[in-house]
């Protein structure tokens, strides 16, 4: 059937596991609307190769409205594709015009490294939220009711903010040294800025900063392609303040 959609080509990193190599490999896909998202453009495709009796192409994805951090594709040499404040499930092909050709490829950080085709094992990202560890809530009988704990509107907001980081990790993809400092930062601020988060303050920022370099992630060289590339908009501001976390946390 055609129609007014788009024709594209398609050119998609294929690897079989992680121990193998990996190659591009190009397929076509005809008729895709502009209303559709990447991921649907993904779904017909995977239809057609199921029909035609070849592997689907595997992707991570998981909640398809921008919350979950799953989907992690680099397209056309971009984290989540030219899009701005957007992830790759709410990207759509609107974005493309007829014709083109779309290069699809897995986020690559030797911390992350592929476990099939577009998928790659981001749970470096877990292990470093872990050694973050837990936040103190005292539950004796005289609990303090968390609306009457002053926190500042300002306090309040940039928390806020930091805890939308969606740990999609298209930082570090977009870093030249695959830096995972947004998104630590993000982390580490979250609780900075809430008194809850000052009992284990010290701890938790080093311990997360130990085992993000364990992980092997890079050096910030302060470019900012991260915060250009991330989907929520995290701030570089969250990677000074848990360099100055890191330091107050070094002097007590
Ligand atoms: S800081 Fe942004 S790009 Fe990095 S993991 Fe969080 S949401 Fe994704
Ligand atoms: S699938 Fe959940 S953020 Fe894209």
């Amino acid at each position: 059937m055609s129609g007014k959609g788009m024709n594209l080509t398609l050119k998609i990193w294929r690897q079989k596991d992680a121990q193998s190599k990996g190659k591009m490999q190009t397929y076509k896909v005809n008729d895709i609307s502009e209303h559709m998202s990447f991921l649907e453009m993904m779904d017909v495709l995977n239809e057609q190769l199921i029909a035609e009796g070849d592997e689907p192409v595997a992707f991570d994805h998981d909640c398809r409205e921008g919350i979950c951090g799953m989907c992690s594709l680099y397209i056309n040499g971009e984290a989540h594709g030219p899009d701005r404040g957007v992830t790759t499930c709410q990207l759509h092909m609107r974005m493309f015009n007829d014709g083109d050709t779309i290069y699809i490829e897995p986020f690559r950080a030797a911390a992350f490294p592929v476990i099939k085709d577009l998928v790659v094992d981001r749970s470096a990202f877990e292990r470093i939220q872990q050694a973050g560890g837990y936040i103190s809530v005292n539950t004796s009988g005289n609990t303090q009711d968390a609306n009457a704990i002053p926190i500042s509107k300002h306090a309040a907001d940039e928390a806020m903010d930091a805890a939308t980081c969606i740990g999609c990790g298209a930082c570090v993809a977009t870093c030249k040294n695959s830096s995972a400092m947004l998104f630590v930062g993000a982390k580490v601020s979250q609780y900075a800025l809430l008194p809850q988060g000052q009992i284990e303050a010290a701890d938790r920022v080093k311990n997360m900063v130990a085992q993000m370099d364990l992980e092997g992630f890079g050096n910030c060289t302060n470019t900012g392609a991260c915060e250009i590339e991330c989907p929520k908009g995290i701030s570089l501001d969250n990677i000074a303040r848990m360099n100055r976390e890191l330091i107050k946390a070094s002097v007590k």
